[in-house]
């Protein structure tokens, strides 16, 4: 097999061992087709320079929460981070250990806590001090102590997208820095809780270390506070983020990003600590793609758009952050001279388009691969439309599975009802 997972043979995209255009024949389109050896790479990188080291990466579900793509990391012996019980019951149905999974999350309802506490968590990444308070009374009705850690607001700017950065003042999570020394004497004298840690996720899609290593350094700085407060901090968890190429980024590849981020921490004197990582893109992202049918090209007076099978339902994160995923066709056409065209889906928005101003050799009825899909793909789709959600498959070398069958129009409103008169 080539070096990568994706890769063309004589002008056929192939994943792994097998063409995407035979994939297509057999499963349709929207089609979500994921490399397991990519899968693999990604996560035995941040296995790999996490071993000997008291590091651990804990897989974000959210990212892409597949069971057959969880399956694969636990195999790995990957532990997870989850935001939902429904999150972590793929966890347990993909085989991963509840024992391995932090709970993170900026409203966990007292429903998931009691069950997440029952199945036994390893920690519970609480938010505020109302949360902590309702982690202690759940734990107290159980009669079981909560292992809990901090996120902390750092205030480092993550340069990455508004939509994406989440270690600002300005945004939702975290306890701000300024409060979490008290908050954690808060959390020190509830009955019920064990302080064990300290947390960050200053963003997503970072392509840079130094934001890392500054939030570390402000975590630092308060875990010598705690700890003179009487409470011991076992484990500093720096959260995910890690940026992938979708276009001409050059993010730090996994081993140097955690090694780098290691060594900081070892430097600055706290290498007997436990570091944990929690990332989902880096993992997933370039391990997918999404494969789609021309419908329509249609003409226009400023723009030519060709119209697709797959639609913002499929694919949101164009519509919502104007991100940008590489466009090529599954079959490369010779004799076809290129245009430029806007990509577009079936859904009745102008908000629907999956890339913008593209040069592509395309007729009609061909197909085309939108790359880096495998993260925040399936998992942010939806049904708006009333349009079922796409299949996914897993290739495994020359084999290729669907590891989530088409949805079927049936299902999508077998929940709902007409009223009785
Ligand atoms: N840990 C926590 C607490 C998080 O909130 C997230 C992502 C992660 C870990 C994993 O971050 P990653 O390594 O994947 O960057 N839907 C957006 C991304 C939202 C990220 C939310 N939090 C997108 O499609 O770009």
């Amino acid at each position: 097999m080539n070096d990568s997972a994706f890769h063309s043979v004589d002008g056929v995209m192939h994943v792994e061992d097998v063409s995407a255009a035979s994939l297509v024949e057999q499963f349709g389109t929207p089609l979500y087709v994921y490399s397991r050896d990519a899968l693999t790479r990604a996560y035995r990188a941040y296995a790999d320079a996490c071993a000997n080291r008291r590091a651990t990466a804990h897989v974000a579900v959210k990212a892409n929460s597949n069971l057959a793509v969880l399956n694969v990391f636990a195999r790995m012996g990957a532990g997870f981070d989850i935001v939902s019980s429904g999150e972590l019951a793929r966890v347990i149905a993909a085989g991963g250990k509840v024992s391995n999974t932090v709970f993170s999350g900026v409203g966990k309802s007292a429903t998931e806590m009691c069950e997440a506490l029952e199945l036994g968590v390893k920690c519970f990444n609480v938010e505020s001090i109302p949360e902590l308070h309702a982690l202690d009374a759940v734990a107290g009705s159980l009669g079981k102590r909560a292992p809990v850690s901090l996120r902390v607001n750092p205030d480092v700017d993550a340069k990455t997208h508004p939509y994406i950065s989440t270690g600002l003042k300005s945004n939702k999570f975290g306890v701000a820095f300024a409060d979490a020394r008290a908050a954690y004497r808060a959390a020190h004298a509830m009955a019920n809780l064990d302080v064990v840690g300290i947390d960050c996720h200053i963003g997503s899609q970072i392509t840079e270390i130094s934001p890392y290593l500054d939030a570390v350094d402000k975590l630092l700085e308060l875990v010598e506070q705690i700890e003179a407060d009487g409470m011991k901090i076992h484990h500093i968890d720096v959260g995910g983020g890690l940026g992938i190429t979708y276009d001409n980024e050059t993010p730090p590849d996994i081993g140097r990003f955690v090694k780098t981020v290691l060594d900081h921490i070892d430097a600055r004197g706290h290498g007997a600590r436990d570091v944990y990582f929690e990332p989902g893109r880096s993992l997933g992202g370039n391990a997918g793609v999404l494969l789609t049918r021309v419908e329509y090209l249609k003409p226009g007076e400023e723009k030519n758009f060709a119209i697709v099978d797959a639609a913002m339902n499929d694919l949101a994160r164009p519509a919502m952050y104007e991100a940008f995923h590489r466009i090529v066709p599954v079959v490369e056409r010779a004799v076809v001279t290129a245009q430029r065209y806007d990509v577009v889906g079936p859904v009745c928005e102008s908000g629907d388009w999956l890339g913008r101003d593209r040069d592509l050799a395309i007729e009609q009825g061909d197909l085309l691969a939108i790359c880096s899909a495998g993260a925040y793909g399936f998992t942010m789709s939806s049904n708006y439309n009333t349009r079922p959600r796409a299949a996914e498959v897993m290739v495994d070398g020359e084999r290729a599975r669907v590891v989530r069958a088409r949805e079927e129009v049936a299902q999508l409103f077998a929940g709902e009802s007409v009223l009785p008169d």
